[in-house]
């Protein structure tokens, strides 16, 4: 029996189903065999951002070397389960977040500006310190096709190639920041293995050369994360081994590398699970309307995608009247919201589905319910559900 069976067999009430379900046994096989499958010189960190639940946190805790964080609050979430190593990054680092940062120790400070560069070695001199950093690069080159790029296009991440030198010239001037290497996270939901590979060589090549015009002894290269799930055919994922492969090839002890996973850790563990509270025909189309929506899974609106699902049939049917149905065709699967946004699957072809019915959205376990708006509508949170074996 899986997680979602499991929970559904358990369950006592008597409102429509509505509830994330997490797998946490799947999700420690799962991270066990990723980092099993890693170099033994490339460091295998979490990047918590993609789900801060402390139960996955915990899971993960035993089998991850480190913690990637985005926010004090993150910080204090991974602090009230591990005293690992974590990274911190991202484009706009208040001065509270980098004193509670230098305050617990993190491993590395990722510098994305110029000022943020400033700013940093000022706090870190009031402090009496020395911050070890990686200087996040925003590469010339365009590394992927993947959903999301930052690298290789203006974004707000990190420091544009071209200006790599002055930046690390100034570094190296301040006597509070030790450039300990550099960060290079360009992509999100890639698909493609092979550019993950060329894209670690590229990071690699690059950072050799600075490290060597600079004299430098700046040894970690942070490749990020940004592999994919491929939401749109689920049969043809990401080839992980591909990816392991390149990186052992990569391997050398010159370099400290660390990846650090988000989506590709925690998507699969976890579920959102819905019942069909109508099924309806509107303008020559089928819709089902679910007991929850896109302010509890906002993935598939903000990327105008159908999120991949199964049926799971109910039989009970307690009303005296017709049980609304479509069969053999395509539908649309919506939400509880007002607005024609709230969809989750667009013209998907299903055997049948009625009214009554739940409906299982795979792959709910990464940038989810975190991502999502839930207080629009005020209807009630979904049953959050964690199956251990
Ligand atoms: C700096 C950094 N590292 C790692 C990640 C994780 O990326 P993914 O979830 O695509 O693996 C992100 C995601 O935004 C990130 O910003």
């Amino acid at each position: 029996m899986n997680a979602v069976e499991h929970y559904l067999m358990n369950r006592t009430s008597d409102e429509p189903v509505c509830a994330y379900v997490y797998d946490l046994n799947g999700l420690r096989d799962h991270a066990e065999g990723l980092k099993s499958s890693l170099p033994s010189g490339c460091r295998f960190y979490y990047a918590v951002k993609a789900n801060s639940d402390q139960p996955i946190l915990e899971a993960l805790e035993p089998i991850v070397d480190g913690f990637e964080v985005a926010s004090a609050g993150e910080m204090d979430k991974v602090e009230a389960v591990s005293e690992k190593p974590m990274i911190f990054g991202g484009p706009s680092k208040k001065n509270v977040e980098i004193e509670a940062a230098i305050e617990s120790g993190v491993e590395y400070l990722n510098v994305e500006s110029f000022h943020e560069l400033r700013r940093l070695n000022f706090i870190a001199e009031q402090k009496g310190t020395t911050v070890p950093i990686l200087v996040r690069v925003n590469l010339s080159e365009n590394v992927s096709n993947s959903h999301l790029r930052m690298s290789g296009v203006p974004t707000q991440f990190g420091v544009d190639e071209r200006d790599i030198p002055p930046f690390l010239a100034e570094a190296l001037e301040m006597s509070h920041v030790d450039i300990a290497g550099f960060h290079f996270h360009a992509m999100s939901n890639n698909l493609d293995a092979e550019a993950h590979v060329a894209f670690v060589r590229l990071c690699l090549e690059k950072s050799a050369d600075w490290r060597e015009r600079f004299g430098l002894d700046a040894r970690v290269v942070d490749i990020g994360g940004g592999i994919g799930i491929n939401y749109w055919n689920p049969d043809e994922p990401f080839d992980w081994d591909t990816l392991a492969e390149g990186l052992k090839e990569l391997d050398s002890a010159d370099v400290e590398l660390i990846i650090e996973i988000g989506r590709y850790m925690t998507a699969a563990c976890g579920s959102y699970v819905t019942e069909v509270v109508d099924v309806k025909r509107n303008h020559g189309k089928n819709f089902a309307v679910i007991r929850g929506g896109t302010h509890h899974l906002r993935l598939p609106a903000a990327w105008k995608m159908s999120h991949p699902f199964h049926v799971l049939p109910v039989e009970e049917w307690s009303y005296p009247f017709l049980r609304p149905t479509v069969a053999r065709d395509e539908v649309t699967i919506a939400g509880e919201l007002c607005t024609p946004n709230d969809v989750l699957v667009r013209g998907e072809y299903v055997d049948e589905l009625r009214a009554g019915d739940v409906v299982v959205f795979e792959y709910a376990g990464a940038y989810a319910w975190t991502i999502s708006h839930h207080e629009f509508l005020s209807h009630p949170k979904p049953e959050i559900v964690y199956i251990e074996k």
